[in-house]
């Protein structure tokens, strides 16, 4: 919910008061290619999600942004908070740039117990646990806040974590209930490791141990690690813990993406529960990375909530939007689910998506063309919108959803029977060739239990978020279509196939 037509002017305003500055401009939220249901900083540069943390009925979502234009750089915490998840009302830079120190990713706490002693007048403090980076070292360091996140104070005793290894970074700390301590992991990120410390204060720090390399081989580094324990989905009472990181620049094939382990953690140590070579990804498209978990989620509400940064380090700095660049994917609710292959991360869109919800369409039991059909005849179309299918894959080689459609333009949400795989086909979906790697196609493996296709499909302009397989596969693809590419249509090639249901949702904007 943030004022539309914001006018933002040329005058130099203190740092503090400027998320939205650099030039002239009048900001509507309705710029070609604008999400409107997923964050985008009102101008200039994001990357990482920082510092995602619930508290008294705010979600707080802290980003890293660059104050001074529109590529990376002066890395500082831009900051927004939402009631739901979708609205974002934007707050002034939470920790700018000093000097040369940039303010690169980390996480946030809020300190109940007053571990800190940085709470006032029995207000906990929200703590900001950050990497502090000069051009030669990185080191941790802390922020603290007593007015729910509006002032930060940075630590005087900073930094408090230091190692002689300079890329270390990207730290995200966590209360370990079972120690009575907080835990931090952070990543040594030209090793390829994540480092584990723990703490009684916040402020002092004691090294645990370290896990990696470990997974997908090879990469360049591993970066921006979470640690968290996840539900087996219809067990009860039964958990395992899920270690993320993210590997980038230079891995062959992504570009950079966000992969996790599963496995135990006691406290001080955790063992993979899988053969170290095991790669899993959290997403198999190009734009989902750096993803963050929220911390201090009330217990009643329980949900393992995360985000990531929609882009990849290959080509984000070329990314054709104006005058922002980056964004945020939707939060999405994380769960672990049991496979014949073992156990596997499940995701979803946090439900409050629904909220968002306009003109519907719903079908079932036709045919393929009787349902483009009905779609044709009522007229549904949009280049923001939820679609919720199941389709029967009978006897189709090839089957699925095409979105943001025109005549030389659409974006492919798609199954293929042999190999059992799902896919988004961006090749056709509008300026792709704004960089050689960006057109292109990215699948993954999964199978359709009795011939059926679930798909859950989230359409916001220049962003495609799949889950597929009730949340088994994410795959999360930029796309750049013409404003008049807003067709749906079912395909099925090679044989028949079947909607046994398709529910489709305009949205509405979430900035207005
Ligand atoms: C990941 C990353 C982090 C670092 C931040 C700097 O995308 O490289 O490791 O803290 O971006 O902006």
């Amino acid at each position: 919910m943030m004022r539309s037509n914001v006018r933002v002017s040329r005058i130099a305003l203190p740092i503090a008061a400027a998320a939205v500055l650099a030039f002239s401009q009048t900001v509507t939220y309705r710029e070609p290619f604008r999400p409107r249901f997923h964050f985008t900083p009102t101008v200039n540069w994001t990357n990482d999600p920082n510092g995602l943390v619930y508290h008294r009925g705010e979600w707080h979502l802290f980003y890293q942004f660059n104050p001074f234009g529109d590529v990376w750089g002066h890395m500082s915490w831009g900051h927004a908070v939402s009631a739901d998840l979708y609205r974002w009302k934007h707050l002034p830079v939470a920790l700018p740039e000093e000097g040369e120190v940039m303010a690169f990713s980390g996480s946030a706490v809020v300190d109940r117990r007053n571990t800190s002693d940085f709470g006032r007048d029995g207000e906990p403090a929200m703590v900001a646990i950050y990497t502090s980076r000069t051009p030669t070292d990185q080191t941790q360091s802390l922020a603290y806040s007593t007015d729910m996140g509006r002032s930060w104070s940075r630590y005087s005793g900073n930094p408090v974590l230091d190692h002689e290894d300079p890329a270390f970074r990207d730290p995200k700390v966590f209360w370990h209930e079972a120690t009575g301590k907080w835990v931090m992991i952070v990543a040594l990120a030209e090793q390829r490791k994540a480092a584990l410390y723990s703490s009684p204060d916040l402020k002092s720090w004691t090294h645990l141990s370290d896990f990696g390399p470990e997974g997908a081989h090879p990469v360049r580094n591993w970066e921006c690690p979470d640690l968290f324990e996840l539900p087996v989905e219809g067990e009860p009472g039964q958990s395992r813990w899920v270690l993320q990181v993210d590997s980038g620049r230079g891995h062959p094939w992504l570009g950079s993406g966000c992969q996790y382990f599963i496995g135990e953690f006691d406290g001080r140590r955790f063992r993979n529960d899988n053969p170290p070579e095991t790669a899993l990804w959290l997403d198999w498209g190009r734009d989902f990375y750096a993803a963050q978990s929220f911390s201090n989620v009330p217990a009643e509400d329980g949900r393992r909530l995360v985000i990531g940064w929609i882009s990849n380090w290959m080509y984000a700095r070329e990314m054709p939007t104006s005058p922002w660049r980056g964004g945020q994917s939707v939060a999405r609710e994380l769960a672990l689910r049991r496979f014949p292959e073992g156990l596997r991360v499940v995701q979803r869109p946090a439900r409050e998506i629904e909220t968002l919800r306009e003109a519907s369409i719903s079908l079932r039991d036709l045919s393929v063309r009787e349902a483009n059909d009905r779609i044709r005849r009522e007229g549904f179309r949009g280049d923001s919108l939820e679609l919720v299918a199941v389709l029967d894959v009978g006897s189709a080689d090839d089957l699925g959803l095409r979105v943001l459609q025109s005549d030389a333009q659409e974006t492919v949400v798609g199954f293929t029977a042999s190999p059992a795989e799902v896919y988004v086909d961006r090749s056709k979906s509008g300026n792709v060739d704004f960089h050689d790697t960006f057109a292109g196609r990215h699948s993954a493996r999964l199978d359709a239990p009795d011939g059926r296709l679930q798909l859950h499909v989230l359409v916001d302009r220049s962003v495609v978020e799949v889950f597929a397989g009730k949340g088994r596969v994410a795959i999360t693809d930029r796309v750049f279509p013409d404003p008049s590419s807003t067709g749906l249509s079912v395909f099925a090639k090679g044989g028949e196939a079947r909607v046994v249901s398709l529910d489709a949702w305009q949205m509405r904007s979430a900035w207005e």
